[in-house]
């Protein structure tokens, strides 16, 4: 074995499901999908203790859990990844989890697996996939993925010529991540032109958008599919990659996909008009190509995959890669999966995936988010909010926090955009939403806003 080869963990497989020794994890993030994840993580028999860096206002009221500030270590910085590394070490964390990208493009997980650690998530080279647009859309290309046609460009008079000869709507995505901000639909020729400007010349996201991709547009339905992957790794073993139930994020603001996009609305898992033809078709042109891919450029990527489907005439096309789960998405996907969480994630860093079994539960899970008022422009926080545990227990709803704190007292105060997303399991799709937003008539805060249509199908097919 060589040296830094993570240790061999003792595990007994009962009917598919994985069960072992007790572990500590160690989750890195925030948000909904974190507190989503410590919900998960605690289900399995195998976690004794789980520690969310930083956690929410949810993740520190779960099972097994207890929220971590490090004297508030940047998972993103070096000193707070050695912080981080450094507890880890301490505590002996059996795993640990990384939520969001940034600490995955800043080599989180390069630095912990160079310390003997099992970390789920992608060095930072792997994660180029997410963080360079530009270094995804080749891969893309050189492995024949079906994706939207496009160009890179490193200088703004020959991006200005091409755009000017394209018919609008013209996709122009920053390479860089950006917050959201990177990817603009131009209606027409001037805002294309006025946006490349902005990215190459003005320097508006700084180094993100020095270079650009133009794209295509592709107007249909946008699915996101998340993917557990264990390819490369320390004993090179054949790679693979295994998807989840199919997800639909909507990410306008408003009913309808109107509006100013957002971080995600509200999820459904899975997606009705995600066909077993579509499902054949990702698996073949989309899933399969990009495995090769990964194989042949030798990544070490062991973590999890976000692909970004448009849906167009029947076929299925690449947006995107995302070095993670998605947000919203996890918080209706993982209410689905029966299979132990957390030897998923052992099976992912030990190279044993393609031997652990995926089982979903049957039915429907719709989850709608709960923001507050202006988002996603500036939003106050510090609201109470209040929950009616009974009526959501009832009604068999999960809350995960996503920006609210936790009061001494044990109450929630709304700290953020994305407050809360209110997740429910039906018998099927609408049998979840009518659940859900049931469900939601149990939580309340000042200035409270969410869209009614989640899940509701075709929801966001209105484009501007
Ligand atoms: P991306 O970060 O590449 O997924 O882009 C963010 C969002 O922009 C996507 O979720 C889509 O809603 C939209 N988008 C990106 N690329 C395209 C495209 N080629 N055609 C239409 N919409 C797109
Ligand atoms: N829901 C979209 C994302 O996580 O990027």
């Amino acid at each position: 074995m060589p040296d830094n080869a993570i240790p061999a963990f003792s595990v007994s497989k009962t009917r598919g499901k994985v069960y072992s020794i007790s572990m500590k994890v160690l989750i890195i993030g925030s948000g909904g999908r974190e507190h989503a994840l410590a919900w998960k993580l605690a289900q399995s028999s195998a976690v004794e203790k789980i520690y969310a860096a930083p956690g929410n206002g949810g993740t520190v009221a779960e099972e097994k859990t207890e929220n971590l500030s490090l004297g508030g270590a940047d998972p993103v910085s070096r000193e707070g990844q050695a912080a981080l590394l450094e507890f880890a070490q301490k505590e002996n964390i059996a795993l640990t989890v990384v939520g969001p990208e940034a600490p995955l493009a800043a080599g989180i997980a390069d630095r912990f697996r160079a310390a003997g650690l099992a970390i789920v998530g992608p060095g930072q080279k792997a994660a180029l996939l997410e963080t360079s647009k530009v270094y995804s859309k080749s891969f893309m290309e050189k492995y024949g993925i079906r994706a939207a046609k496009s160009e890179n460009f490193t200088s703004l008079a020959s991006a200005l010529a091409y755009a000017e000869k394209r018919a609008p709507p013209l996709v122009i995505k920053a390479d860089g991540l950006a917050s959201g901000k990177g990817v603009v639909i131009a209606a027409d020729n001037g805002e294309a032109e006025e946006t490349l400007t902005r990215f190459m010349k003005d320097g508006e996201l700084g180094e993100a958008g020095k270079s650009v991709v133009i794209e295509e547009y592709l107007n249909g339905l946008e699915v996101s599919v998340l993917a557990a992957v264990s390819v490369g790794g320390p004993d090179g073993k054949k790679g693979v990659i295994k998807p989840f139930l199919p997800a639909r994020d909507h990410k306008r603001r408003f009913e309808g996909g109107r509006g100013p996009n957002t971080g995600g609305m509200g999820a459904i898992a899975p997606v009705p008009d995600f066909t077993p033809a579509l499902h054949a078709d990702f698996l073949d042109s989309i899933l399969a190509p990009t495995l090769k891919g990964m194989e042949a450029e030798k990544m070490d990527y062991r973590g999890f995959i976000f692909f970004g489907l448009m849906i167009k005439e029947g076929r299925c096309h690449l947006l995107e890669y995302n070095a993670r789960l998605g947000d919203p998405e996890t918080q209706a996907v993982l209410p689905l999966m029966d299979s132990d969480f957390a030897g998923l994630c052992r099976a992912i860093v030990d190279g044993t995936l393609s031997d652990f079994p995926i089982e979903w539960k049957a039915g429907a899970v719709c989850a709608p988010v709960l923001a507050a008022g202006g988002y996603p422009g500036p939003v106050r926080g510090g609201d109470p909010i209040t929950v009616n545990r009974a009526g959501l227990d009832a009604a068999g709803a999960k809350l995960f926090v996503a920006g609210a704190r936790r009061e001494a007292g044990g109450g929630l105060r709304t700290s953020g955009g994305r407050v809360l997303a209110v997740s429910a399991l039906g018998g099927n799709a609408g049998d979840a939403r009518k659940k859900a937003y049931e469900a939601l008539s149990f939580v309340n805060f000042q200035g409270m806003v969410y869209r009614k249509d989640i899940g509701v199908e075709h929801g966001e097919q209105y484009h501007e």
